[in-house]
This record gives C-alpha cells, structure tokens and sequence, in this order.
C-alpha cells in the first residue's frame, strides 16, 4: 500500500479512536522497514490482563521477559531449572507470531542464592557453561537472540578498567568470563542465535560507550562469537541534545559489522523537579521519534525496543525516582491510550523514506 494512503487511514482511524482498540500497529509500520519494533512484557500481567496482552501483541512484533528468564527465577538451585514463567513468555510470544529476545545469561544481578561468589574459579566456569547449554537449548531457535552478558561494562569517567572489577559471582574470579559465555552460547545455540552484549549508559559518544566499543572491539578480534550490542536507552527528558552524539555513537558499532539493537527503551518525560505536562510529554514524543529516525537511518538497526509499552507498569516507579513519581516514560497511558509518543512514532514509520512501499 502506498505510504500516504496507509497515513490518511492511519488519521481516519486514529481520529475517532478513543482507546486502543482501533490503533494502527507500530510492529506493522515498522515491519515496511525491516525493523523488528517490540516491548518487553511481564508473565503475570500477560497471564492476568487480557487488555494487556491484547493490546501488546497488536502493536509489538518482539518482545523480552522482564524478569522470568534471568538467571535466578529459571535457576533457583544447582540441578533445579524453572522454565515455567520464562516459557509462557514465549510461547504467548510465539503463538501470536512475536519474536523473542531472551533476557539475560550471564548477569551480576538477580542471581540465585547458590551462584554466589564464593564458589571456585572452576565451580563457577562449570555453573556458566552448564547454565548457558541448558537454557539456550531449551528455547533453541524459538529465541531470537540471546543478551548473553549483561552489564560488566564500568561506570563512570575515563581511566577506569574496561570490566567492572566487582562482578559477582563472575569478577574478579573468571576474568574471562565473557569470551567464555558467548562460546558456551553459540555452542549450545549454533549461528541461527544471535548473541548480544548489553548494557546501559553508553548510547552516546562517552567514556562507558568508549568502553563498550574496545570490549567487543577485542571480542571480534579474538573471534569471539558476538552478533551484535544491545543499548538499554533508559533515558531522561533532558537527553535530546544528545541525539547526534547518539547517532554517531551507534553508526561506529554498526560499522565493526555488529548489529546494534535498542532494547530497554524508556523516557522519563519529567523527573522530581518538573512536571509531566503537556509539554513534557511532547518533547518525549519527539525523543522516541528522533530515536526511531536513528535507527531507521542504520541498516543494522534492526530491533527497536521498549522496556514496556504502558505507563501502568513501569520498571521506573522504583528505580531512581525516590518519591514514586508518575514519571510517564511509555507510550501508551495508564488507561492503555495511544501517547503523543505512539503518534510520533508512527509518524516518522509512515513518512520515513526507507519504507519498502
Ligand atoms: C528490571 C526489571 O524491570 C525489574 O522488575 C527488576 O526488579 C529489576 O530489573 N536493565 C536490565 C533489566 O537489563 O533486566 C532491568 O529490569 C532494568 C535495567
């Protein structure tokens, strides 16, 4: 169909439509650029709320289990594996035709009591290994791509060491724990996997983002298996300045030949200091539009991901926000109501020219 035809029923239906129920699907704007738009959802509410679930398999073409499939729920003791919430996630997923990115492998955080740091160097190599072959070979390729490690990147200014130094249970026993991890992945998962390095605070030109390039810099030069790095993008209201720096950021990771992902989306439209008005909730519609026009701009952008969709649940109610405050970072409401973001959003999907139309 053509571009400006989808756009006039786009405004024909989005006009009268009061809730979301008639909203065009931002997973099918986007699919018209190869780009896989998705957001992460939680088992419970995917079990318990048919709006919930409705509404996200609508608009979402991927998505990632916020927590059931990380290393402390799936693994609670040394023999025991618990697939059961980890699984209804995707295979809801992969009933409604969604794809899956799995969430995480290898982590400092969320583990079970048992994986703990005082464990030997080779307890702890045998525990990674045995992890990794069990889990990826459960989902095999009903897993899109794997985050095989998860946030080892340092914090903070230049002159830091490239991997944080406490890690547990992984640092400081198994310095090599990474290179480690992604061969244990690509063996238990073959090349149809991708595998993925992830973390937060490096989406532009900085210091950590410094950091992150020289790892899977070293990664590809000693033939580590990696596909691509995922970016977390939890981001504030006051970031749009960053948006060329963002772009350029990306564009050198993408051109070592990996695929960039944007995985755990969120825009906080106001912090403690200002308010979630109107204004507030236009420029974080610009954000997410300008960050949409990024990716779409690098043909290895080819996954755009929400650390959820509606601003009912989100991760940020709790997560350096010290008074609780509605910091609004999704784009659909507490109501499940389209956003000035979904709008925005589906402008640039239905205007861009790198639509296949
Ligand atoms: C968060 C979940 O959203 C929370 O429910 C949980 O309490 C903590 O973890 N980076 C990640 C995600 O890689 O796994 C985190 O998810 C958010 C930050």
């Amino acid at each position: 169909m053509h571009a400006s035809l989808v756009f006039a029923l786009y405004l024909a239906t989005s006009a009268h439509a009061g809730s979301w129920e008639y909203l065009p699907s931002l997973a099918d704007a986007a699919k018209k650029h190869g780009l896989l738009l998705g957001a992460m959802t939680n088992v419970n509410h995917l079990r318990s709320e048919h709006a919930y679930k409705t509404l996200e398999q609508e608009q979402f073409a991927i998505t990632t289990a916020e927590n059931s499939c990380k290393v402390g729920p799936i693994h609670p003791q040394p023999d025991v594996y618990n697939f059961k919430d980890c699984d209804t996630v995707f295979d809801t997923a992969n009933a409604a035709g969604q794809k899956v990115r799995g969430h995480n492998l290898c982590w400092h955080s969320q583990n079970p009591p048992w994986l703990n740091s005082s464990l030997s160097h080779d307890k702890l190599v045998s525990a990674l290994g045995s992890h990794i072959d069990t889990v990826v070979k459960h989902y095999g390729t009903k897993a899109y791509a794997w985050d095989v490690v998860n946030e080892a990147v340092s914090d903070g200014g230049s002159g830091v060491p490239t991997i944080k130094t406490e890690y547990p249970p992984w640092m400081p026993t198994v310095p090599d724990f990474i290179d480690r991890a992604f061969h244990f992945a690509r063996q238990a998962g073959g090349p149809q996997v991708k595998l993925f390095y992830n973390d937060y605070g490096a989406v532009s030109m900085n210091p950590k983002a410094d950091r992150m390039y020289e790892l899977v810099k070293g990664l590809l030069q000693r033939k580590v298996p990696i596909d691509g790095v995922g970016f977390q993008f939890h981001i504030n209201h006051n970031m749009s300045f960053l948006m060329p720096s963002i772009e350029s950021n990306l564009k050198r990771f993408a051109a070592l030949g990996l695929e960039v992902q944007i995985t755990e989306l969120d825009i906080r439209a106001c912090d403690e200091w200002s308010t979630c008005d109107a204004a507030a909730l236009q420029n974080q519609a610009d954000m997410y539009a300008d960050l949409l026009e990024i990716c779409l701009g690098i043909p290895q952008c080819k996954v755009f991901e929400m650390w959820g969709f509606t601003d009912k649940y989100t991760w940020l109610d709790d997560f350096q926000n010290p008074t609780h405050k509605d910091e609004m970072p999704l784009p659909f409401d507490k109501d499940y109501a389209p956003k000035p973001a979904y709008h925005s959003m589906m402008q640039v999907l239905l205007n861009s020219s790198t639509a296949e139309v």
